[in-house]
């Protein structure tokens, strides 16, 4: 069964295209077949930074039964062992997907044979990026050194993990549950994830074991993207660190990418930036992180919501 990395953050222009069509091209350089989706359907870019500038196929075919398998809407990239799924002709909204198209789409990315599945997922914290983190273990974020985009990208943690939370319960129960948060807790505690677990550890042992489990198995990674000269190095660390404390899930930190204008200048004249400048210090950044996020670990795909 193939890997799945879904790769997100809570804002746009973070990088999340950009790092999802490098560590593709990486993967896809060590002759495992890597199929990147471009899943940010409402903003679909990752085609042009996979050489791919007039896709013929994408995602809307198999949403729209134009082709009956998702394998149908894969197309070539012009890079050895790289496939591509766009996503340049839909024109909705990913966060629009009714519940059953999600299930399909999740249902037939894990059927698919690939060594590597990369998910480029669009901003924010819709439903349908929250389910797509959690159809596998090795969620990436990104963020940026900017507090805007750390913000953005707490959250999106924060969401995932409480949607998890979600997902064990009926609705009924899960209300129940937001009640004793606020009993115990007070106003606003049925919006923190780690006051319903305190209620959870308490009213359902048992699931609360389940979930400890899950997010135990969790792989969670966090890279900060365009990193300058003046920008703390740590600050990933420390951003993990508030996450495991506040939270208590486990995020690794996997690195700093640095700000290099290269990435504009190969963007622009669309051209792969790792095989462009392969000797930049953010295109060895981008090796040392494929290396720790492609080592294999025996990890299974796994899908809540299927
Ligand atoms: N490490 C970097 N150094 C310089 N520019 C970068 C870097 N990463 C991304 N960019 C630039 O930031 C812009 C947004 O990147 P993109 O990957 O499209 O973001 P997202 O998918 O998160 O919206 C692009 O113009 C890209 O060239
Ligand atoms: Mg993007």
């Amino acid at each position: 069964m193939a890997h799945i990395w879904p790769i997100g953050g809570g804002k746009g222009g973070s990088g999340k295209s950009f790092i999802t069509s490098s560590l593709g091209r990486l993967s896809a350089g060590l002759g495992r077949r890597t199929l990147v989706i471009d899943l940010d359907l409402g903003a679909a870019n990752l085609h042009t930074l996979v050489g791919v500038p007039y896709p013929s196929k994408s995602f809307s075919d198999f949403l729209y039964k134009k082709v009956a398998r998702l394998d149908d809407a894969i197309e070539e990239t012009p890079f050895e062992n790289l496939f591509l799924i766009s996503g340049a002709q839909d024109h909705f909204d990913i966060a629009n997907l009714p519940y059953e198209q999600k299930v399909k789409i999740l249902r037939a990315i894990t059927k698919l044979d690939y060594d590597a599945i990369l998910l480029d997922l669009g901003a924010g914290t819709s439903f349908n990026t929250l389910d797509f983190f959690l159809a596998s273990q090795n969620g990436i974020f990104i963020t940026t050194p900017e507090p805007t985009s750390i913000e953005n990208v707490y959250r999106l943690i924060r969401s995932v993990y409480f949607r998890r939370i979600r997902y064990c319960f009926r609705i009924s129960q899960f209300k129940a549950l937001e009640e004793k948060a606020i009993e115990r807790f007070g106003e606003g505690a049925f919006n923190r994830p780690e006051c319903i677990m305190s209620v959870v550890a308490q009213d359902y042992p048992e699931s609360h074991r389940e979930l400890r489990n899950d997010f135990d198995a969790f792989r969670f990674r966090l890279m900060v993207n365009q990193l300058r000269k003046r920008d703390n190095t740590v600050l990933g660390l420390h951003i993990c660190r508030v996450i495991e404390k506040h939270i208590g899930l486990r995020v690794e930190f996997t690195g700093n990418v640095s700000y290099d204008d290269h990435v504009h200048d190969a963007v622009c004249q669309r051209v792969s930036f790792l095989d462009r400048y392969p000797y930049t210090k953010t295109a060895g950044e981008l090796r040392a992180a494929s290396r720790q996020i492609f080592q294999p670990t025996g990890r299974q795909l796994m899908l809540q919501c299927v």
